[in-house]
C-alpha cells in the first residue's frame, strides 16, 4: 500500500518554522539551504520542489517517490502569499481547510473533512507515496497515519518555533527505524525513518 510520508525540514531542536509561522526560507528568512542541499533535492526528490523552483532550476523530472501532496491551509497560504496559487502543479494537490470555501487554483483540491479518513482513502487507491508537506498542525492530526518520516535536518537551532507535530499534539511515543541517511557537506542530513509496527 502507498505510504504517507512526512517529508519535512527541521532544525536540530525539532522546529519546522519560527514562532510566527512565516516562511523561514523566503526572502529575508533565517533558514537558507546550502547549494548541496538543493542539489540533493533536485537529484533525489525533484517532485518536492515547487513549480517556480523547478522552472528556475530547469528541473523537469517527474520523480519516483510522490504523486500526491497534502498540506494544511496555513502552509498552503505561505505559498499563496508569495503569489503561488499552486506550488505543485505536477502533483495531485490537496489542501485541508475548514475555512477556505473556494480553491484559488483549479489544480488545488480543498478538503474540509477529517484528514485521517481522507488519507486512508488515498492510501486505498493505487499510486506512488503521498507527501505530507505539513504544517505541524496537520501533521499532528495525521500522526497515527504517518508511515515514514524523512527529516531534512539542518544544522540550525531556533530556541522556539513550531514543533514537528504542532503545539497541540497528544503525548503518544512511537518507535521509528532508520532506513536511509545522507549527510551533506555543511552538516545537513536527510534521515529516513520507517515506523516500527510491533
Ligand atoms: N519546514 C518545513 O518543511 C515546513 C513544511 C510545511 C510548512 N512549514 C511551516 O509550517 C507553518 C504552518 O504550519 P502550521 O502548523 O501553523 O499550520 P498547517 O498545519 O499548515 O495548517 C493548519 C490548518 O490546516 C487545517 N487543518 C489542520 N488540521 C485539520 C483537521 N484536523 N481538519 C481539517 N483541517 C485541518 C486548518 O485550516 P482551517 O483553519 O482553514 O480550517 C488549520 O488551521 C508555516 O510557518 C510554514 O512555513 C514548514
Amino acid at each position: 500500500m502507498r505510504k504517507l510520508v512526512y517529508f519535512v525540514a527541521t532544525t536540530l531542536d525539532g522546529f519546522i518554522a519560527g514562532p510566527d509561522g512565516s516562511d523561514p526560507t523566503g526572502p529575508g528568512g533565517f533558514w537558507s539551504p546550502a547549494e548541496c542541499y538543493i542539489r540533493h533535492l533536485v537529484e533525489e526528490y525533484p517532485e518536492t520542489l515547487p513549480g517556480p523552483a523547478r522552472t528556475a532550476l530547469g528541473v523537469t523530472a517527474e520523480g519516483t517517490r510522490f504523486d500526491t501532496v497534502v498540506e494544511g491551509r496555513k502552509s498552503y497560504e505561505t505559498g499563496l502569499a508569495a503569489g503561488v496559487a499552486n506550488a505543485f502543479p505536477h502533483l495531485r494537490h490537496l489542501v485541508f481547510s475548514r475555512t477556505l470555501t473556494e480553491s484559488p487554483d483549479p489544480g488545488v483540491e480543498l478538503v474540509a473533512g477529517d484528514p485521517v479518513a481522507a488519507v486512508r482513502e488515498l492510501k486505498r487507491t493505487g499510486g506512488k507515496d503521498i507527501w505530507l508537506v505539513g504544517g505541524a498542525e496537520l501533521a499532528g492530526a495525521l500522526y497515527g497515519e504517518i508511515d515514514r518520516l524523512v527529516v531534512k535536518l539542518s544544522p540550525l537551532t531556533l530556541g522556539a518555533g513550531i514543533p514537528l507535530f504542532g503545539r497541540a499534539a497528544d503525548f503518544d511515543p512511537r518507535l521509528w527505524e532508520l532506513s536511509d541517511h545522507t549527510v551533506l557537506q555543511g552538516g545537513a542530513a536527510f534521515l529516513t525513518y520507517d515506523r516500527c509496527r510491533a
